[in-house]
């Protein structure tokens, strides 16, 4: 996996301003929105560290406890994810209304009508690295006057600096490093699938390491062939065997080549979206298990009530929890589809690499007949020789690294549905115990009932009860 460069380490990172609302890691907060962002049901601890009632803060965009120290950059990339229809993850500095702070690591994801987004304390070197690229932006953006996409474009190449390929390849690392690290603190055993598909994230970079390297190495035997028939041309005027045997040789290359680039690049980039689609399970793997863990917050009776909104964002959550799971099953199911298009590939390229190799000997053999035309070509053979044995050996690696990465999946899979049930029985067992954690796990929705169901403090209630911010 991606290590972060210490040269960026937090020793450099600004200290955050103002004071930090306290935030105990085994908090999470919730929000769920319209699919304009504006907040529709939220749970206690959202409302205890924003400041806000519930009265201020439902039917109020979530702008609402924006910082001004995040940069607009970091917003622009995570509602293009939303947008999409897919996972956000990112780190967020939040102001309370009293002007305090708090960071969190916040998962975002579509949901029926809008979106849905649970944040947990962020822990991790990686979120200090981060919050100091996200100040050394802020200062850019003002600086520079940029654009939210500039700034965008300007955070995506600070992480690709910092070693994360893509958006997707950050936001996988970053939700299960805080999410091992919260478990570290809680206590509490790492979640297995996260952690064998963590492991399945090595072998996916060495294939698209490999990947490359073959490419670089088809790239390097272009030329070769091209220099033999000019020698052959120098030495045999009237086109002899080895103009021949190099013409015949390049069009096979050609033929290969292209292949290989259709599996390689573009759509049919088989390692890159094998990785895509392993990320992706990764992602929501760590969102279905903070779903869950949630919709067991939800589920607890709060002083006895059990309003029909509880009940209403309960079945919302759980669904989320469940529909994050099927769609971790189909990502896996997608990347063994690709593991098993990879092998299949690599096999295809390495028949043709074989008669290739014929073509090689024939050549060799029929250079060997005449001793200047040997001496002028044995070089350019023997770098044929060598680039081409080199090739034999990348298709072996990248072979093995699919079979490894088909086996791997297998077992993921296989053991994926024992672990979600027990994921299941563990998250029900801890919101049984977080009734004597001293932790609030209430809830708000659009129900004012809820508001004093949740205790809300009196100076946090506008004086004329209504709603300062309208839902649009
Ligand atoms: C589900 C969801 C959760 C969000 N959570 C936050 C949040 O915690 N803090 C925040 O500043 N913006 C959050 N946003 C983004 C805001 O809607 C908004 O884009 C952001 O505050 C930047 O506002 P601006 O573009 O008007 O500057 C969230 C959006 C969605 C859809």
């Amino acid at each position: 996996m991606t290590q972060v460069s210490q040269t960026n380490s937090y020793a450099n990172a600004p200290r955050d301003a103002g004071q930090e609302v306290p935030f105990d890691l085994r908090e999470l907060i919730y929000s769920r929105t319209d699919d304009r962002g504006v907040i529709q049901a939220a749970n206690d601890v959202f409302g205890r560290l924003a400041g806000y009632s519930f009265r201020e803060f439902i039917g109020a965009p979530h702008k609402l406890i924006r910082h001004a120290d995040m940069p607009k950059g970091f917003f622009h990339i995570f509602w293009q994810y939303l947008k999409a229809g897919e996972p956000a993850v990112g780190y967020v500095k939040n102001r309370s209304k009293d002007g305090r702070y708090y960071w969190v690591l916040a998962a975002a994801i579509p949901c029926d009508g809008g979106y849905f987004s649970v944040r947990m304390k962020p822990n991790s070197n990686l979120f200090h690295t981060i919050r100091a690229e996200y100040a050394n932006l802020r200062r850019r953006e003002e600086k520079e006057d940029l654009s939210a996409e500039a700034s965008a474009e300007i955070l995506l190449e600070r992480l690709n600096e910092l070693g994360f390929y893509s958006y997707p390849e950050f936001m996988s690392q970053a939700l299960q490093e805080e999410s091992a690290a919260r478990d570290a603190g809680l206590g509490r055993p790492a979640d297995k699938v996260a952690a064998h598909l963590t492991g399945l994230v090595t072998a996916l970079t060495d294939a698209l390491k490999e990947q490359t390297r073959l490419v670089g190495l088809f790239d390097s035997l272009k030329l070769l062939p091209v220099n033999m028939r000019l020698i052959a041309a120098r030495l045999e005027p009237q086109g002899g065997p080895i103009s021949q045997i190099s013409m015949n040789y390049k069009t096979s290359f050609d033929n290969i080549s292209e292949r290989l680039t259709k599996f390689v690049t573009g759509e049919a980039n088989i390692c890159g979206r094998m990785d895509t689609a392993v990320r992706r399970g990764l992602i929501l793997t760590n969102c279905a298990r903070l779903h869950l863990e949630m919709s067991s917050h939800i589920r607890r009776p709060e002083s006895g009530t059990e309003g029909s909104e509880r009940r209403k964002e309960h079945l919302i959550v759980e669904k989320l929890g469940s529909d994050s799971q099927k769609r971790v099953q189909a990502s896996l199911a997608d990347a063994a589809n690709l593991a098993a298009s990879l092998i299949a590939a690599a096999f295809e390229i390495r028949r043709l690499v074989l008669g290739l190799d014929t073509i090689r000997i024939l050549g060799r053999v029929e250079s060997r007949r005449d001793h200047v035309f040997e001496a002028a070509c044995s070089a350019t053979l023997d770098q044929i020789d060598s680039v081409q044995a080199e090739i034999s050996e990348s298709l072996q690696s990248l072979s093995n690294l699919a079979v490894q990465i088909q086996t791997s999946l297998s077992m993921i899979n296989a053991t994926r549905a024992k672990a979600e049930s027990a994921q299941a029985a563990q998250a029900a067992a801890e919101a049984e115990a977080a009734g004597d954690d001293g932790i609030e796990h209430g809830f708000m929705s659009g129900d004012p009932s809820d508001a004093a169901d949740m205790g809300l403090s009196a100076e946090n209630d506008i004086s004329d009860g209504a709603p300062r911010y309208a839902a649009e």
